[in-house]
């Protein structure tokens, strides 16, 4: 089964006072909450073993809230990170539920959606060996990993959130690597800022010559929500996208559904206790309804 990995430890202190009870992940983006958004990424990958770490604060509200996934025809896992040392350090928390094989690790507070996302997400799959990142344009690249091209597209440099970026693309927070990130991330030791920085865990790669690095395009929206405005950007984009197609973005049973992971019943099921809010109407709603898209 293919394996992944949802970080959403961290203290959250640039969303105080919202996040000083309950952790941002757990936080709504418009009609769910957030860690349903990279949680859904990670099924639209064909991912259905995941391993969730958090703070040993939270973990017992995330088991509250999603379980062991398996009404939505997953199977969930957590462990504790006990203070947020870095990203990198989830692949060493993760070593014996890895056990050596491929992954792909998610960030809890990204947010992704778009037509050609799914194309994008088995593309990265299909590479036996090696890593897989992604390149987005942004207006602002500081706040971001910042890779490098030259001008046939190769990879020069990925820099952490550099003073002066050399490009506008940033490298969003969904990595895809073969067996070896845990053994990479051993060797890393804390940046500047004291933390285990991804960016070195995909420096090995690059060195080795076996990094890949694909182009979201303008078709897919990669949505921050690390501060209270891109979280209530984030929502406004959620909202006008679901009220104009009657559809909805990173809804975790309409994608256990459409994968063929849960039944018609098993859905209706689902809804019933939902029903006061109109989501649980909207699950009922695909039951009979046509939608001719990819998902
Ligand atoms: O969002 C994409 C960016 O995410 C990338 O472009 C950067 O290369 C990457 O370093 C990261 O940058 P951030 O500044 O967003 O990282 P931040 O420290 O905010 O952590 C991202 C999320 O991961 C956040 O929700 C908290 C969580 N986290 C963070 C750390 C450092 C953990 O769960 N544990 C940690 O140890």
């Amino acid at each position: 089964m293919r394996k992944g990995i949802l970080l959403a430890g961290g203290t959250g202190s640039r969303l105080y006072p919202m996040t000083q009870v309950v952790c941002k992940q757990l936080l709504p983006i418009y009609d769910k909450p957030m860690i349903y958004y990279p949680l859904v990424t990670l099924m639209q990958a064909n991912i259905r073993d995941v391993l969730i770490i958090c703070t040993p604060h939270d973990l017992s509200l995330f088991q509250a809230l999603l379980g062991d996934g398996g009404r939505w025809g997953l199977k969930l896992q957590y462990a504790e990170q006990a203070s947020p040392e870095g990203l990198a350090q989830a692949l060493m928390i993760a070593e014996s539920f890895l056990a050596g094989e491929a992954c792909a690790l998610i960030l809890g507070d990204n947010v992704f959606y778009g037509q050609h996302l799914t194309a994008n997400l088995n593309r990265a799959w299909q590479t036996q060996s090696g890593a897989t990142v992604f390149g987005y344009h942004v207006a602002n690249p500081h706040a971001y990993g910042v890779i490098e091209f030259n001008d046939a597209g190769h990879v020069l440099s990925i820099e952490e959130k550099p003073l002066h970026p050399r490009s506008h693309y940033a490298m969003p927070g969904l990595y895809f690597f073969d067996g070896r990130a845990a053994m990479f991330a051993k060797t890393v030791v804390p940046s500047a800022r004291g933390e285990l920085e991804i960016v070195d865990v995909i420096h090995h790669y690059l060195a080795l010559g076996e990094l890949r690095v694909d182009i979201l395009g303008r078709g897919t929206a990669w949505l921050d929500t690390g501060t209270p405005d891109a979280m209530a950007e984030a929502t406004q984009f959620v909202a006008a996208i679901e009220k104009r197609q009657g559809l909805k973005i990173n809804c975790p049973e309409e994608v256990a559904f459409h994968n063929g992971w849960i039944t018609a019943s098993q859905l209706a099921e689902l809804a019933q206790p939902l029903l006061k809010s109109g989501y649980g109407e909207y699950l009922l709603g695909l039951l009979d309804k046509q939608v001719f898209d990819e998902m």
